[in-house]
C-alpha cells in the first residue's frame, strides 16, 4: 500500500510550499475538493497532472456552502483514508485547513455571481453558490496555481467559477474534469454513500432516463415536453421528488426553446434525503 500523501493546514505553509515548487520551475495544480474521495476526485488529480508538475488537493467541507437543514454535519469526512487514496495518484500535497484557518476572525467578505448562479441550483439553495465562488476564490488566491480542476458533474458550479475566474482576472487556467459514472451510469457523488441498496438500485434509472430525453429533444419533441416526460419518468421510477430538468444554454445556462447552439440537461431529483445531480449534452455541441 501507498503512504498518505502528506498534509499541511495552514495557508502560510501552503504558500511555502508552492513558492518551493515555483523556485525550481515546476507548474503548480490545484484539486479543490471536499473529502471523501471517490474514483471522480481521483480522475481529476490523473487528469490535472498532464498540465501540473506538482498537485495540490484541498479538502475542506466548506460551511458557508450549505443551507440551514442541509448536510454539513451529516457530510462524510473521512481525511485518513482520503491521504491514503491519494497515495496512488500524482497528488504532492492535501492542504486541510479549518473552519477559523479558513475564515480567520471578523470574515466578511463574499463573492457573488449574479445571473447564472440565480438559476437552477442557484435557485434551489439559495445563496449556495456565494459559498462555492467565495471558497473557491480563496483557495485559489492562497494556492496561486497555475492550473486547476473541478468535475463536470456541479456543471453549473463550474460555469460560475469559469465566469468569476474571468471577471476578476484570477490568472488561473480552469480545466473541465470529465463526469465520472458507476456501472449502472450514475454520477459518482461523496452523497452516493447515503443511498440505501433498495434507494441506490433507482438511482441508477436516472442516467438512462435522461439519455431518453435527449433521444427525444433531439428528435421532433418539443423540449418542454420532453423534459416533462422525463420528469414523470422519473417519479414512475420511484424518485421522491425532481427538482429540475432542464435544457439550457451550456455557457449561459439559460433555458433554450430549441436546440440552435451547444445545449446541456440538468437535472436533480431526490431518492429519500439524498440530491442526486446529473447533466449531459443534448444536440450538436
Ligand atoms: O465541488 C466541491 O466539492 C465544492 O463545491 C468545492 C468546489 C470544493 C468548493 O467547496
Amino acid at each position: 500500500m501507498s503512504n498518505p500523501v502528506p498534509v499541511v493546514r495552514t495557508v502560510e505553509e501552503l504558500r511555502a510550499q508552492v513558492a518551493a515548487w515555483r523556485a525550481e520551475g515546476l507548474r503548480v495544480g490545484l484539486v479543490p475538493t471536499m473529502g471523501a474521495l471517490h474514483h471522480g476526485h481521483l480522475s481529476l488529480v490523473d487528469a490535472i497532472a498532464e498540465k501540473a508538475d506538482r498537485i495540490v488537493v484541498s479538502i475542506f467541507v466548506n460551511p458557508t456552502q450549505f443551507g440551514e437543514g442541509e448536510d454539513f454535519d451529516a457530510y462524510p469526512r473521512t481525511e485518513q483514508e482520503d491521504r491514503q487514496k491519494l497515495g496512488s495518484t500524482p497528488a504532492s500535497l492535501v492542504f486541510a485547513p479549518n473552519a477559523a484557518e479558513m475564515y480567520r476572525k471578523g470574515h466578511a467578505s463574499k463573492v457573488t455571481v449574479s445571473g447564472i448562479s440565480d438559476r437552477l441550483e442557484g435557485a434551489e439553495r439559495p445563496g449556495h453558490f456565494d459559498g462555492v465562488a467565495t471558497v473557491v476564490t480563496k483557495l485559489l488566491l492562497q494556492c496561486l496555481p497555475d492550473v486547476a480542476i473541478f468535475g463536470e458533474k456541479d456543471y453549473q458550479q463550474l460555469a460560475v467559477i469559469r465566469r468569476f475566474v474571468a471577471d476578476l482576472d484570477i490568472p488561473v487556467e480552469i480545466m473541465a474534469g470529465k463526469l465520472i459514472r458507476e456501472e449502472d451510469g450514475l454520477a459518482a457523488s461523496s452523497r452516493n454513500a447515503y443511498l440505501n441498496s433498495n434507494e441506490r438500485a433507482i438511482a441508477g434509472q436516472f442516467n438512462k432516463i435522461l439519455k431518453t430525453l435527449v433521444q427525444n429533444a433531439e428528435g421532433d419533441i418539443p423540449l418542454r415536453d420532453a423534459e416533462q416526460r422525463a420528469t414523470n419518468a422519473l417519479l414512475d421510477a420511484g424518485f421522491r421528488a425532481v427538482d429540475y430538468v432542464s435544457i439550457v444554454d451550456s455557457n449561459s445556462l439559460e433555458l433554450l426553446d430549441k436546440l440552435d447552439r451547444p445545449a446541456r440537461v440538468l437535472a436533480v431529483a431526490r431518492i429519500g434525503k439524498v440530491r442526486l445531480l446529473d447533466n449531459m449534452p443534448v444536440g450538436a455541441q
